[in-house]
């Protein structure tokens, strides 16, 4: 019988996820089926509790159900503990499993993909929230120099380091106005570019050494990539690291890692 899987949000209709797993799942001959699935917003665990009944295998789990996940979770991986927001859910023997794959899907599209070392380097996180919370601890395990987190709000930058640092951290906290140095690698981890705002980073954070990386991605570079090239950064938006996160919870789920660079190609042709 063919395992089913599925992505659940509100809203969902613009999930790629399907698109994604259905590649993932031709190119390595696994049969499985995967939806979306719209769950109210006051009803994330009778969704998932009916797509267990029914058979589901496992999940997806994105805006604005990824903390509920967390909870709901019997157990979890130690980068969902260390992040408190769970992707991924993996239903077995009546248990449910979270974890989460967004951190190490960015970590695998820079290193890997883009071919840019974090280790030893000098990285500028920008944003405080979420989206910057769930990849500072698969940064910090490629052991960069440093890594700087800028927030408009500064508490909320101090309160990410308070969490991740330990002992001799290389991470601190500052906010825009007091960065001065130049970094090897600048993330916006803000969620400006949906709005087409720029974070006010200073110019003097990029040469053209600079890898620059929004976790957001589009048809047009977002405003941020395009100050960033501006300055002579190297840039890369955030569909590989969609593609990445999509190909850590296929092989949760099915013990098989897919191959992730022909489906980029396939969905950087459909943006
Ligand atoms: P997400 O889950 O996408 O990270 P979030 O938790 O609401 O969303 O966090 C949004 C982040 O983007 C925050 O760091 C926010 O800064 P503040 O904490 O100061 O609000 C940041 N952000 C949003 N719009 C921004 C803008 N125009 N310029 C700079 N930072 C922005």
């Amino acid at each position: 019988m063919t395992d089913r899987y599925v992505v659940i949000g509100n809203p969902i209709v613009h999930s790629k996820s399907p698109q994604i797993h259905a590649r993932f799942a031709q190119q390595t001959g696994e049969d499985i089926a995967y939806d979306r699935l719209l769950a109210p917003l006051d009803g994330f665990e009778a969704s998932v509790r009916d797509f267990i009944a029914g058979g589901g295998c496992g999940a997806n789990v994105t805006v604005p159900f990824k903390l509920e996940a967390f909870a709901l979770a019997d157990e979890l991986s130690r980068r969902a503990q260390a992040v408190g927001a769970v992707n991924t859910l993996k239903f077995s023997g009546g248990r449910i499993y979270g974890d989460n794959t967004d951190g190490v899907g960015l970590v695998r599209d820079i290193v890997t993909n883009a071919g840019v070392a974090v280790a030893g380097s000098r990285v500028l996180l920008l944003g405080a929230g979420g989206a910057a919370r769930g990849v500072i601890l698969p940064l910090l395990e490629q052991q960069p120099e440093r890594i700087v987190i800028a927030n408009r709000t500064l508490s909320k930058a101090d309160e990410l380091v308070a969490q991740f640092a330990q002992g001799d951290s290389p991470l601190s906290a500052a906010r825009f106005g007091d960065l001065h140095d130049r970094f090897d690698i600048v993330i916006n981890a803000t969620s400006a570019s949906l709005s087409a705002e720029l974070p006010p980073v200073p110019a003097s954070a990029f040469s053209s050494a600079t890898f620059a990386y929004d976790m957001m991605y589009g048809a047009a570079p977002t405003v941020f990539l395009q100050m960033a090239a501006a300055h002579g950064a190297q840039v890369r938006d955030g569909l590989g690291m969609l593609v990445e996160q999509a190909a850590e919870s296929f092989l949760i789920w099915r013990g098989v890692r897919p191959d992730t660079l022909p489906v980029y190609q396939w969905l950087r042709e459909q943006l």
